[in-house]
């Protein structure tokens, strides 16, 4: 396995202002100024979340943690064995991100991922504005995301061979019923024990991501974020549930990007090599009316699932 977690996601966005204010008043991050945008922290690494400023206003990359050199030289020789042309992040880009080396690449969906080395970090203690003790980060990697794959079965496939992923359970979903058409949404890991850190939606979203997760450490923190949501006039997109999956008990807003952020605790973590790969056919135990934010009508409003 080449992938040891979820490292960093990228945002693009001309709205700094607005990220920094949903960052710092709802979510609980801790915002820091950068050369062309914004560190968001969620632990005592640099960053979690990078917001460059552009004209784009859109989800951008997904960053994979790489535990050592060795091992980054080894997920190249693999790209390079597979025949997948990858990109040398340039110094700035390396730069913004707080890695020591990156190299990028598009799956058959056109999702950018990157393979990050070395990430800077203070070791000082993560300082919450709102007073969030902490997110569950660490050797679970930072949360997970769902992104966009109409084409399904490459990008999976694309996925398992060229970073190891594993598929974790599949929810499949029938708008019309029973014999229907059927969409489906990938849930898959890398080589840590959360349920999954990327899921694949069959389907295309404008913003480039379905939705990203944090993970708290209580349920009250979840209660106090959704209060914070409230009073900032943050849109709801799903009400809280919890998902049959991975455990999560959460809800969704909107981000500034278009995109929703599942704010959740008490995900649970898999011994993989205990664990069967299922097919569900259900998202929540209970709650999580996506209708809510997602659109009642619109058979993608699933894509929100887990
Ligand atoms: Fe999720």
């Amino acid at each position: 396995m080449t992938i040891s977690a979820l490292a960093y996601v990228v945002v693009r966005s001309p709205q700094i202002g607005a990220w920094r204010a949903f960052a710092e008043q709802v979510v609980g991050m801790s915002a820091h100024d950068l050369p062309g945008g914004l560190a968001l922290r969620l632990d005592e690494r640099a960053g979690r979340v990078f917001v460059e400023s552009s004209e784009e206003d859109r989800y951008f990359a997904s960053g994979w943690e790489v535990r050592s050199a060795q091992d980054f030289q080894a997920a190249l020789a693999r790209l390079q064995a597979l025949g997948i042309r990858y990109h040398q992040g340039s110094a700035a880009d390396c730069a913004f991100r707080h890695v020591f080396d990156m190299v990028w690449f598009l799956d058959p969906s056109g999702n950018r991922h990157e393979l990050a080395l070395g990430f800077v970090s203070a070791f000082d203690r993560f300082s919450s504005p709102v007073g969030v003790p902490g997110f569950v980060t660490g050797d679970l990697g930072m949360g997970h995301m769902v992104l966009p794959a109409p084409q399904i079965e490459d990008t999976r496939q694309f996925l398992e061979a060229a970073l190891g992923f594993g598929l974790s359970d599949v929810l499949i979903h029938r708008p019309f019923g029973k014999g229907g058409p059927e969409q489906r949404i990938y849930f898959m890991h890398c080589a840590n024990g959360r349920h999954h850190s990327l899921a694949l939606f069959e389907g295309t979203v404008p913003s480039g991501c379905v939705h990203l997760m944090v993970e708290v450490e209580t349920m009250d923190e979840v209660g106090r974020a959704y209060d914070r949501m409230l009073a900032a006039g943050v849109p709801l997109m799903a009400t809280l549930g919890r998902h049959t999956n991975d455990h999560m008990t959460s809800f969704y807003m909107a981000t500034p990007s278009g995109f929703a952020l599942e704010y959740g605790y008490g995900g649970r973590t898999i011994d993989w090599d205990r664990h069967t790969v299922f097919e569900s056919t259900s998202v929540s135990l209970w709650g999580h009316d996506f209708s809510v934010g997602f659109g009642a009508a619109e058979p993608d409003h699933l894509a929100a699932a887990a």
